[in-house]
């Protein structure tokens, strides 16, 4: 596969390894890291040199490709067996975004559908996670698309808000959200980004604001506390968000702070966008209340860097995602079309009764 070259592309098959942009030392440092094989991806994925759920998607499917790259049997019953313990290595790395399992999974369903010799199922495992990263590039550049005709329509360009970092780094190559940013940007509908920080973890510091720089996007850095303040100076248009998990209420997981933020823009009448391809869409979980929440080292919280900033012997709770309910949500903006989170299922399963709302630009 041909990727262009001025673009960022956090998973890179490269001869016969892949490269990921370490995500733990940017901005700072630029570093690209050579993963040949699977339990050093699985590492990757744990420690979030690669994160974001479309690229852990796309990393673990590579992963899936390595793990079988080391599996020396040529009986394909075995190789099948050995090939889910690869599998289930990768589906332990982190908890909380589907696509890990989506894609696993899919790789999984196409090599038992295969027929041919080991070495060829093999190479499907290679063509599937290729296959893959090339399908989430063109979604997410759909999204994009959709994402602008759903926005707002404002007498002044617009001023968008985003948590986290659901961007080039965080998919194949474009992004959700920052996706949607990236396509207002480039239409020159777009007055300026205002990025929470994103603690503990400071993805939007460190990667969405370096992705903003990469590309010459306005963007102005806030910390968490202050979006709220943002938003009753009337200096925010719009919140447009990504997605770890959503159920098939519309329920949506993300990163932490994202809840919290869709109840101030519900407080104050400002649209509340959740941008991610169909394949975050979990239809086997009813609600929200079903999606494992990841909890991380508390670390994260009681040190920047290697300083410390609280006493000794406290107590932390570092979850890393929270659940929106689909009440929140303006729309999900998807491949296939902005949609309010209550149509998802209806489009999902075809139940064409009463039709499906497609949210237009208000
Ligand atoms: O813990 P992370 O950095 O993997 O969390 C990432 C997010 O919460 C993103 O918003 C989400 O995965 C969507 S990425 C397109």
């Amino acid at each position: 596969m041909s990727l262009a070259p001025h673009h960022v592309y956090p998973v890179i098959w490269q001869d016969d390894h892949v490269l990921l942009i370490d995500q733990t030392r940017l901005p700072s440092e630029y570093d690209l890291v050579q993963i040949s094989r699977c339990a050093d991806m699985a590492i990757a994925i744990k420690t979030m040199i690669v994160r974001g759920a479309p690229a852990i998607g796309v990393a673990a499917a590579y992963g899936m490709y390595l793990g079988a790259r080391e599996i020396e049997t040529g009986d394909r019953e075995v190789f099948l067996t050995q090939l889910g313990h690869v599998a289930d290595t990768l589906r332990a790395t982190r908890p909380t975004a589907v696509n890990l399992f989506w894609a696993i999974d899919r790789v999984m369903r196409v090599t038992r559908q295969s027929i041919g010799q080991v070495d060829y199922l093999k190479q499907v495992i290679l063509q599937t996670a290729q296959a893959i990263q090339l399908e989430d590039l063109q979604m997410c550049e759909a999204i994009g698309d959709y994402g602008l005709a759903a926005l707002p329509q404002t007498p002044h360009r617009l001023r968008l808000l985003t948590h986290c970092n659901a961007g080039a780094l965080a998919t194949a190559g474009y992004g959700t959200a920052l996706g949607v940013v990236r396509s207002a940007w480039r239409s020159e509908r777009l007055e300026r980004l205002y990025a929470d920080e994103t603690r503990p973890r400071l993805q939007g510091a460190r990667l969405t604001a370096w992705e903003c720089v990469q590309e010459e996007i306005p963007i102005t850095l806030i910390t968490d506390s202050m979006a709220a303040h943002c938003m009753q100076q009337g200096m925010v248009d719009a919140v447009v968000v990504g997605a770890d998990r959503i159920t098939a209420n519309g329920d949506v997981a993300n990163k932490i702070g994202t809840y919290g933020l869709a109840i101030v823009a519900h407080a104050h009448d400002i649209p509340f966008f959740v941008a991610a391809p169909f394949s975050t869409v979990d239809f086997g979980l009813v609600d929200g209340s079903q999606i494992p929440i990841e909890e991380r080292d508390s670390t994260e919280i009681s040190h920047i860097g290697e300083t410390s900033i609280c006493p000794e012997g406290i107590a932390f709770y570092n979850p890393a995602f929270d659940v929106t309910p689909a009440r929140l949500i303006t729309a999900v903006i998807t491949e296939q079309g902005a949609l309010k989170p209550e149509d998802l299922i209806k489009r999902e399963f075809g139940i064409r009764r009463g039709g499906i709302d497609r949210v237009e630009s208000t």
